[in-house]
C-alpha cells in the first residue's frame, strides 16, 4: 500500500470497464493504494460502477472514453489522463477486439482494424507514456494472449497482432530502460470472460471441457488469476524484470498433444 504522505502511483488501464481490464483496475486500486484512470470504448455505465467501486476504497479513479482504432480518440485519452492526474505511473495495454475468422474470410479490413487497436495503439501509448513517466518509476504491462505463439481456430488477426504487440514489448524494455520504464507482457490461457463465450459462441461447454482437461491446474482462468501477475509486474517488486513475457494459463501450453489421454 502506498505510505500516508506519499504521492500515490496513477495507473491507466485500457479495456477496464469489464474482464480482466476492471480486475487489474480494482487490484491495482486494492492491493497497490493506486489512483487509477478507467478506459472504455462504449460501455459507460460499466466504467462508472468500476470507478465508483475504486472510489469508495478511498482511492481516485477517472473513467475516459476512447475507440482505441483512432489516433484522435487515443490523444484525447492521454490528455485527459494527464489533465486529471498530472503524470502517469503504470500503463496496461490491455483492450483489444477483433473478427473470429478463418484465414478466408479475413479481410484486409478486419486485419488492419486488429493491428491498429492491438499495436499501432501500443506504439501510440507508449511513446506518450515516455513523457508522462518522466521522473517516475514507470511500468508499462500488456495483455497478450496465447494465440500469439499457437494458431487457435479463428484467431489470426488477433493471434498475428499479439505476436507483433510482444516484439513491441520487448523494444520498448530495451529503448526504454534507461529511463526506468520496465515493459513486459503477460500471456493469459482461457480465462473466464465475456469475449471467450463471444470467440466460443454456441460450443463454449465443449470448449471448456477440453481446456479444463487439459489444463494440469485442472480449471480456466478467472480475471483475477492475471489481475495478480499485472499487479505484481507493475509493482515495485518487480522493477529488474523487462521484455518479458509472463504465461499464466493454469499450464495449458505445457502438454504435447495426447499427453492426458495417454497418462489415464
Ligand atoms: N478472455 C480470455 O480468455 C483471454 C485470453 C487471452 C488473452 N486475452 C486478452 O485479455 C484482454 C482482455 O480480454 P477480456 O476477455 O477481458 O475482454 P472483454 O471482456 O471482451 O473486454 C474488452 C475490453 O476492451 C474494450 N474494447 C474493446 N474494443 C475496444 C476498442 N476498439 N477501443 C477501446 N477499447 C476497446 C472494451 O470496452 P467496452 O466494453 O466499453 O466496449 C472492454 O473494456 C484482451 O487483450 C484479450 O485479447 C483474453
Amino acid at each position: 500500500m502506498a505510505e500516508e504522505g506519499k504521492r500515490r502511483r496513477t495507473a491507466l488501464v485500457t479495456g477496464s470497464s469489464r474482464g480482466i481490464g476492471r480486475a487489474v483496475a480494482l487490484a491495482l486500486a486494492r492491493e497497490e493504494g493506486m489512483d487509477v484512470a478507467v478506459h472504455y470504448r462504449r460501455n459507460r455505465d460499466a466504467a462508472d460502477a468500476v470507478c465508483r467501486e475504486i472510489q469508495a476504497l478511498g482511492r481516485k479513479s477517472v473513467a475516459f472514453q476512447a475507440d482505441l482504432e483512432h489516433p484522435e480518440d487515443r490523444a484525447r485519452l492521454f490528455e485527459g489522463v494527464a489533465g486529471a492526474f498530472g503524470g502517469l505511473d503504470i500503463f496496461v495495454a490491455n483492450a483489444a477486439a477483433t473478427a473470429f475468422k478463418p484465414l478466408e474470410a479475413l479481410t484486409p479490413y478486419h486485419f488492419q482494424r486488429t493491428f491498429d487497436v492491438v499495436v499501432s495503439s501500443f506504439l501510440d501509448a507508449v511513446q506518450r507514456c515516455r513523457a508522462l513517466m518522466a521522473g517516475r518509476i514507470g511500468r508499462i504491462v500488456a495483455v497478450s494472449s496465447m494465440g500469439s505463439g499457437y494458431p487457435l481456430p479463428q484467431y489470426a488477426a488477433l493471434g498475428v497482432s499479439k505476436a507483433a504487440l510482444e516484439s513491441l514489448v520487448r523494444y520498448v524494455a530495451a529503448e526504454y530502460g534507461p529511463a526506468g520504464i520496465t515493459c513486459n507482457a503477460v500471456m493469459p490461457g482461457v480465462i473466464h470472460t465475456d469475449s471467450l463465450e463471444f470467440y466460443a459462441r454456441q460450443s463454449t461447454g465443449d470448449f471448456v471441457r477440453s481446456v479444463v482437461q487439459h489444463t494440469p491446474i485442472g480449471r480456466l482462468g478467472s480475471a483475477e488469476d492475471i489481475a495478480e501477475a499485472v499487479r505484481w509486474l507493475a509493482s515495485t517488486a518487480a522493477g529488474f524484470v523487462t521484455g518479458q513475457i509472463l504465461v499464466v494459463d493454469g499450464g495449458l501450453s505445457l502438454s504435447a498433444p495426447g499427453y492426458t489421454e495417454a497418462g489415464r
